[in-house]
């Protein structure tokens, strides 16, 4: 591999700052916007829920790029509180629609939000917090509703850190009367750029990014523009791309701080890098050393990086053990990379041994989840032969054009059905 290749905005940031935009009447423009699966599920939402959605050419082409990834929301009107059942269901982040809903129009009712394979996804943390805020909670079968004519000010304490419910509170808690403090709170970076932004457009929160975030209610937020950071997951993935697949990988348009967990682990592997402030280049490692790595909330190495690391332990010259205690079912899919010739053993749900150094073999698999999916695909670079891999919604919700990027830096990759 060698070449350049240019990080997209941040799916995770892109996401709930589509949410927020259900906070103000006016226009909300947002810049470098990734254009992938996930983003089209969640807009297609907000306009079912009567926002107006203005999006550029081929926003949504999985086969033809390019064009601006800016998107203008203006939600002058939410004309429903119900969540569409086929939307919510195929995405988790779903969830973080219910807080603006409820904040706009007094209740909100949606299915139990999908997208699971990673193991079990509760969402009793959110349910307690708007509770706490004020809001009546309804249970019918898979589904809920909550009400609450004016949502008030709280002090909720995550009893364990969520990155989705910090945000989800921040975002409800904008428009609620009086003060909000959330503690041991997320302080993931998506998060202080969203404040910032909501700051910007008239909130007031401070503390985004530590432990401890204060939101005090404000009546009303204003229309704005926003550029969404970079996807630090997107750079992480091909940090490790680099270091797997040798040669000089330079990624434009990212922020090295935000995976500095993933680097310093990736150096005593054996890679090394250049860094900026907004670019990275790796270089692939000579000879890779076994190491061992313990997912953690972030600044700690993100439980997103696992499966891709992973991926790279395969190819060490000794046996490591990865700990991923944030989800359960996050070190599934090594049965497949096991099929493909890697021997990786499954401890408990949380931990598994690598034992490295295996050659891997191309052959046909399906993508499980998002994440999975992309380490499967990088699997395919390394393994000798042909790899073909189904189901490529999976990675298409989270990686844009990813086979036209990668073929830039060299890779034999191509999209068999468009
Ligand atoms: N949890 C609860 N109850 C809740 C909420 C969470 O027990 O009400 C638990 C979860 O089961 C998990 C832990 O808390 O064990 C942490 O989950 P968290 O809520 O932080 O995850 P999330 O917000 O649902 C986000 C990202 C994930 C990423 C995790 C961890 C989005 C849309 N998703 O999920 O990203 O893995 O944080 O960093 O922001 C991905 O992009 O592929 C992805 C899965």
């Amino acid at each position: 591999m060698n070449g350049e290749i240019e990080v997209k905005g941040a799916k995770n940031a892109a996401l709930k700052a589509v949410a927020a935009a259900l906070l103000s009447r006016e226009k909300w423009t947002i810049a470098n916007l990734p254009k992938i699966e996930d983003i089209n599920r969640i807009l297609e939402m907000i306009e079912d829920l009567g926002a107006k959605v203005k999006r550029p050419a081929r926003f949504e082409s999985r086969s033809e790029s390019g064009g601006s990834d800016k998107v203008e929301i203006e939600a002058k009107n939410i004309k429903k509180s119900r969540l569409s059942d086929k939307l919510a269901g195929k995405l988790r982040a779903s969830i973080i629609l219910a807080g603006p809903v409820l904040a706009r129009t007094g209740k909100v009712s949606m299915p139990y939000p999908g997208g699971c394979v990673i193991g079990k996804r509760p969402i009793d943390l959110f349910i307690a917090g708007f509770q706490k805020m004020g809001a009546k909670v309804k249970w019918q079968n898979d589904h809920f509703s909550l009400s609450a004519k004016k949502l008030k000010g709280a002090r909720i304490f995550f009893p364990k850190i969520t990155v989705t419910g910090t945000e989800a509170m921040m975002i409800t808690a904008v428009l609620a009367e009086g003060e909000t403090v959330l503690s041991n709170a997320a302080m993931e970076p998506e998060i202080p750029a969203l404040a910032e932004f909501l700051n910007k457009c008239g909130a007031r929160i401070s503390g985004a990014g530590t432990p401890t975030i204060k939101i005090k209610g404000v009546r009303k937020i204003r229309g704005g523009q926003t550029k969404l950071i970079s996807d630090r997951i997107e750079t992480g993935t091909f940090a490790i791309l680099g270091a797997l697949c040798g040669g000089k990988v330079k990624m434009k348009n990212c922020n090295p701080d935000h995976i500095r967990a993933l680097l310093v682990n990736l150096e005593k592997a054996g890679a090394r890098f250049k860094e900026t402030k907004n670019e990275l280049i790796a270089w692939g490692a000579k000879k890779i050393n076994p190491v061992n790595v313990t997912t953690h909330e972030y600044p700690g190495f993100a439980t997103d990086l696992q499966p891709p690391f992973t991926l790279l332990m395969t190819q060490a010259q000794g046996t490591s053990q990865i700990h991923d205690p944030i989800f359960d079912g996050r070190l599934m899919f090594t049965d497949i990379l096991n099929s493909m010739g890697a021997n990786i053993s499954i401890n408990d749900p949380h931990r598994a041994t690598v034992h490295g150094p295996t050659k891997l073999r191309g052959r046909k698999i399906a993508s499980p989840d998002l994440r999975a999916g992309i380490t499967l695909l990088l699997a395919g670079l390394i393994a000798k032969g042909k790899t073909i891999i189904e189901n490529i919604y999976q990675i298409d919700r989270g990686y844009e054009h990813i086979e036209e990027r990668l073929q830039k830096l060299g890779a034999e990759i191509k999209r068999i059905e468009k």
